[in-house]
């Protein structure tokens, strides 16, 4: 394949406006991630020059153009029972506590990506609780593609490297290389679209008890994290409950939440 060069100051125009679009900020050492994730979309497309796509996208683009775009752009790195502590306590600690108060209880993996961190809390749900039918879960992410393969909840080696041996046999079917998630686990979750940093998106989901927002923010400046953690703010019940990744922090984002610590998890609740 071809390399079509990358001028500087296109590679700040496209950064300026990927992130107008999604809040993922790309800095000056990634151009090359630009470079390389876009140049297959130039060629499918018989743009010989950056200037022309971005022209495209910005111009006469229809909403296809622009999941292309985040399809490209996104990192979509996920596997069942990833950082699992977070997800004992979230089960173990957090739920209790929460049905204890109320009956139907939403929880909501935003970014989930292929849907491997909601179909886990599906799982760990099933076999605490027995019927989670008191549970509603929705994933959400900004990128079609992955969507897709939540939706389709057929998973690969890798994904599942995590999955204690019991669970694997009880909740998926192997098939060749691949394990198809059950029935029983793939329609408890219900996926959709949802664009993090845009609030007319957003506003579709609401009184949520429970939100996970992991490994989302790493791609997000200051600024568009704090537009993404008011977003969510305005989503919970009040004393709804935010769970972030184990290396994530909202501090310098916000104080609108307050945090307490379980078994060494941050956990930040709405007041
Ligand atoms: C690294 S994955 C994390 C998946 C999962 N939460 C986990 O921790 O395993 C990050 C996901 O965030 C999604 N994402 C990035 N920007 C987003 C935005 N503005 N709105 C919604 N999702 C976004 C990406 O498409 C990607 O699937």
């Amino acid at each position: 394949m071809l390399s079509i060069p990358l001028t500087d100051s296109t590679f700040r125009d496209l950064r300026d406006y990927i992130y107008e679009k999604c809040g993922i900020y790309i800095s000056d050492t990634k151009k090359y991630l630009i470079e390389n994730r876009l140049s297959r979309i130039l060629q499918e497309k018989n743009l010989n020059s950056f200037e022309k796509y971005l022209e495209l996208i910005k111009f006469h683009s229809n909403g296809k153009e622009m999941n292309r775009l985040f399809d490209a752009i996104t990192t979509n790195e996920t596997y069942f029972f990833r950082e699992p502590e977070q997800l004992d306590v979230l089960v173990n600690e957090v739920l209790p506590a929460v049905s204890s108060q109320k009956r139907n209880i939403k929880i909501w993996s935003a970014a989930c990506s292929s849907g491997e961190e909601p179909f886990t809390i599906s799982i760990m749900l099933k076999n605490k609780f027995l019927n989670n039918s008191q549970f509603e879960i929705i994933g959400s992410d900004l990128s079609e593609s992955v969507l897709h393969s939540a939706k389709q909840a057929v998973y690969n080696s890798y994904s599942v490297r995590n999955v204690d041996a019991s669970y694997l046999g009880k909740y998926f079917a192997a098939q060749d290389k691949s394990y198809i998630l059950k029935d029983e686990i793939k329609r408890t979750v219900q996926f959709t679209k949802v664009n993090l940093i845009d609030e007319s998106t957003l506003r579709l989901i609401r009184n949520v008890d429970i939100i996970l927002c992991r490994n989302v923010l790493i791609y997000f400046d200051t600024k568009a994290k704090q537009k993404v953690i008011s977003n969510l703010y305005n989503a919970l019940n009040p004393g709804g409950y935010l769970i972030i990744g184990s290396s994530e922090s909202l501090h310098s984002v916000t104080r609108a939440f307050r945090p307490s610590t379980i078994n060494k998890v941050v956990l930040y609740q709405k007041l």
